[in-house]
């Protein structure tokens, strides 16, 4: 009896490549960042990762600074911590601040996020928050990487190895732990109360059947897909945490299908790329926030006169004319806070099935390596 035994093939587990096996250990995942992390049914606690309170106690500023997907969550993390803190978050992209006097001081909480641990830039960016005396706390996959030793506190993603350039899991993993950073400190610093707290930490819990219900569109968005193959660039438009999420969708798109895209804050529109928007675009518009649907519409409308191909995603169904968009995807209904978590699905699904159309190496993207060691 001879076996062909692929040991490649046993750890996809069924699926035909690395990146969608991730996409679909979501739930799982990030089960596996919260539920260690909540204590008395619904705080968030940070005593078993060695993470004080203190720590976040004479806080005046955060800083992060992080790497391509990494530094993306960061973006949306922003959005959260200002929220909830009211206090400063700047996003920096560790190669250039890296190389920048940075204003840090003893009240600045430096926070650098890597799947890896070993990015070169970001491991050079913590050096360097630490050299100015800002307290370090990093966000890591990997245990025991060079990120996660050189800094004072770590906040270990525990979403497991992920193997697909193209990072997914690792992503909403991240997106978890800066969303329970935020409410352990802003609980510390009473910005929220505890009856609040416990309000934002059943949405985030909720976040897990969100995603397996977002799942269900995989063959809806392999169809749509189908749409997006033959073209050259696209779009993806957004306000606030949306736009947030583009610049992800846009990074995710780029890496793996070679499609050029760019990701626009939708009000800027009108200030340069509307020139680029012609018949036949592709325009991934992300309408997740109640506060400026309206305004997302009427961006929407903007491109949808120049005959734009749009992609319409919203949280949960919303009334929408059906002439302003080709295909709707209508997410199952989170607090809008929680929306990039689902949308981030879609977005991954995206990229997966226009580069598996356009027959490309989805999990060994051409020129791009899991992990940046060298500057
Ligand atoms: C590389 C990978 C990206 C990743 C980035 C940061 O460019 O291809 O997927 O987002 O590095 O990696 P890190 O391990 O620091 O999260």
């Amino acid at each position: 009896l001879h076996v062909n035994w692929d040991m490649t093939a046993a750890q996809k587990g069924g699926y035909p490549h690395f990146m969608i096996k991730e996409i679909y250990e979501q739930p799982e995942t990030i089960r596996s960042t919260i539920l260690p992390r909540i204590k008395n049914k619904h705080i968030p606690d940070f005593t078993a990762d060695g993470i004080p309170d203190t720590v976040f106690e004479g806080v005046n500023r955060i800083v992060i600074a992080a790497c391509g997907t990494a530094m993306h969550a960061g973006l949306v993390g922003k959005v959260m911590l200002e929220k909830l803190l009211r206090i400063p978050v700047s996003v920096e992209i560790a190669s250039e601040f890296r190389y920048q006097e940075p204003i840090i001081d003893k009240n600045t909480l430096v926070i650098t996020i890597s799947q890896s641990g070993e990015t070169a830039d970001t491991l050079a960016a913590l050096n360097l928050a630490k050299e100015y005396q800002g307290t370090t706390l990093s966000i890591v996959n990997v245990k025991g990487s060079s990120i996660a030793r050189s800094s004072d506190y770590v906040l270990y993603t525990h979403a497991g190895p992920e193997i697909a350039v193209a990072s997914t899991k690792a992503y909403t993993a991240q997106l978890s732990c800066l969303y329970l950073l935020a409410f352990r400190f802003a609980l510390v610093k009473r910005t929220i109360t505890e009856e609040e707290c416990v309000n934002y930490m059943e949405q985030l819990q909720a976040v897990v059947p969100a995603i397996e219900e977002t799942l269900k569109f995989d063959k809806k968005i392999e169809e749509i897909c189908k749409n997006l193959k033959e073209k050259e660039d696209l779009f993806f438009i957004g306000r606030g945490l949306d736009y947030a999420l583009s610049c992800e969708g846009s990074i995710k798109l780029k890496e793996i299908s070679y499609i050029h895209s760019e990701a626009y804050a939708a009000g800027e529109l009108k200030h340069g790329t509307l020139s680029l928007v012609t018949d036949g675009i592709p325009v991934i518009a992300l309408a997740t926030q109640d506060s400026v649907f309206s305004k997302m519409i009427s961006n929407i409308r903007e491109v949808r006169a120049r005959n734009a191909f749009v992609i319409l995603v919203t949280n949960g169904e919303k009334e929408v004319d059906e002439s302003i968009y080709d295909y709707h995807i209508a997410l199952p209904e989170l607090e809008d806070s929680l929306a990039p978590f689902t949308a981030a699905i879609v977005l991954q699904l995206l990229a997966y099935h226009t580069s598996v159309h356009r027959e490309l190496n989805v999990d060994q993207p051409r020129n791009l390596a899991k992990s940046v060691t060298v500057e």
